[in-house]
């Protein structure tokens, strides 16, 4: 049994402590918000927070979140996150998404990129692409990325 604090509620998980967070996440919580895409840390498709550090949960254990803090695309634009619900916002704004596999994880990504920042910090293009690279969108929706989180850190600001 492992506990995990997921989006502020505890929950006791039945499963192996080596069992990859994306599976206790989507398999025994039921929250299918993050995504499977590689498996292997290379795609960022599987992205959330852990005590909000964006990580790879395909390839990180419950056992290395337990006393922390799991944070999942559910609650990022649940509209109670601040800055995920501008990141949320510009998402729509610029219409991002295309297949939208990837989306949830570049959600999570720009968004623990954005709360690193100090505020009112406008990051440059070059900063966007550094922060996301990390997340491959087989769409090639880059360029509405990098003007969705261009447009967030303006609103945040
Ligand atoms: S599924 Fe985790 S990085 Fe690709
Ligand atoms: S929107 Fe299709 S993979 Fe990114």
């Amino acid at each position: 049994m492992s506990k995990l604090n997921v989006n502020g509620r505890e929950h006791t998980v039945d499963a192996d402590p080596g069992t990859p967070i994306l599976w206790a996440l989507r398999d025994t919580l039921g929250m299918t918000g993050t995504k499977f895409g590689c498996g292997a840390a290379q795609c960022g498709a599987c992205t959330v927070h852990l005590d909000g550090q964006a990580i790879r949960s395909c390839v990180t254990p419950i056992s290395a979140a337990e006393g922390r803090k799991i944070t999942t695309i559910e609650a990022v634009t649940d509209g109670h996150d601040r800055v995920g619900a501008a990141v949320h916002a510009a998402w729509v704004k610029h219409d991002v998404a295309q297949c939208g596999y990837c989306q949830s994880g570049q959600i999570m990504s720009a968004t623990a990129f954005l709360k690193s920042l100090p505020r009112g910090k406008q990051p440059s293009a070059a900063e966007i692409d550094s922060a996301m690279a990390g997340n491959i969108c087989r769409c090639g929706t880059y360029a509405r990325i990098r003007a969705a989180v261009a447009d967030a850190a303006r609103a945040l600001a």
